[in-house]
């Protein structure tokens, strides 16, 4: 397995992700991630329906077949907490689509590890605790994608150095940071500190490709990250807001400028990631 995913990770153009938003990923903007060479990730219940689940997965692969660079994979994600009455059929549908990858979320992974490893899925759970970690790696997850402070949507609240050192003292498999990844040279200091890969949400938020709204758009031009506050979801779970309740945005808001492409933005990370590593090798 772990040789499975490090010629995944070796495979991609960025150790990134696009990361999985609800309401916001759409196939485009996935198709585009994988498309540039990153991995590309979505919330299976963005779909309205199973149907249109299906059509969402050919349409993704439709895009990728069409790259001109090595396209990157995708990364289904599902929320396994009570509120999604679709998680069967969904899980059904994942396993019949047999992404590269699934990220859980919101709850314990362990009902839908084996079906989903059966289908060849690696499949990594979205913790925020060494205790989650603990349990996630109990129920067989292929890897762990660490939920650190200042993330868009539900954030978590440990320091991302910290959560990774903290891991890696009982963990020595692939491990995902999500949360504060504003460009390149937080991608770098990411593999630096332990992580394997990395995902960006808000930076996408910000594209032609999203399913972002004007006003949540203007938000995240006007806002830093000092306008980013903790509210409680309704679901009860911490999550990041903007002024004006117009949507959901990480510290990383700092970053965005504009609305770009997803290609463009794919394209600035890795500069900023180049630039990074030539810091490194000075410093060295
Ligand atoms: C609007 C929005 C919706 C999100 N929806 C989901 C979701 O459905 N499933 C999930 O696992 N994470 C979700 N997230 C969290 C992201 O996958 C990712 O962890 C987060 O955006 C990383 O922080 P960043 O935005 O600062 O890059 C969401 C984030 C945002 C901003």
């Amino acid at each position: 397995m772990t040789d499975r995913f490090n010629a995944l990770v070796a495979s991609l153009r960025l150790p990134a992700i696009a990361a999985p938003m609800t309401f916001i990923s759409t196939p485009d903007l996935v198709g585009e991630a994988c498309a540039a060479g990153i991995i590309g990730g979505f919330p299976t219940s963005n779909a309205s329906s199973i149907a249109e689940l299906n059509e969402w997965f050919e349409q993704i692969e439709m895009r990728r077949a069409a790259s001109e660079r090595p396209a990157g994979p995708i990364a289904a994600n599902l929320i396994v907490g009570k509120q999604n009455k679709r998680l069967d059929e969904d899980v059904d549908c994942v396993v019949a689509q047999r992404p590269e990858m699934v990220i859980t979320s919101v709850g314990s992974p362990a009902p839908v590890v084996q079906p989903l490893q059966s289908a060849g899925c690696l499949v990594f759970a979205d913790v925020v605790s060494e205790a989650h970690a603990h349990k996630a790696l109990s129920a067989g997850v292929d890897g762990l994608v660490l939920l650190s402070a200042g993330a868009g949507g539900h954030t978590g609240w440990a320091n991302p150095f910290a959560f990774a050192r903290a891991v890696r003292a009982f963990y020595s498999g692939p491990l995902v940071l999500t949360g504060g990844m504003s460009d390149g040279a937080a991608l770098w200091a990411a593999q630096c500190a332990g992580y394997d890969l990395a995902m960006f949400g808000t930076r996408f938020i910000a594209t032609h490709e999203s399913n972002v709204t004007t006003e949540w758009q203007a938000a995240l031009e006007r806002c830093t990250m000092d306008d980013v506050t903790l509210m409680t979801a309704p679901n009860g779970v911490v999550a990041s807001g903007l002024p004006g309740d117009v949507g959901s945005a990480g510290h990383t808001i700092s970053a965005v400028h504009s609305r770009q492409s997803v290609a463009d933005v794919v394209d600035e990370i890795e500069r900023g990631w180049q630039e990074a590593r030539e810091v490194s090798r000075r410093l060295l």
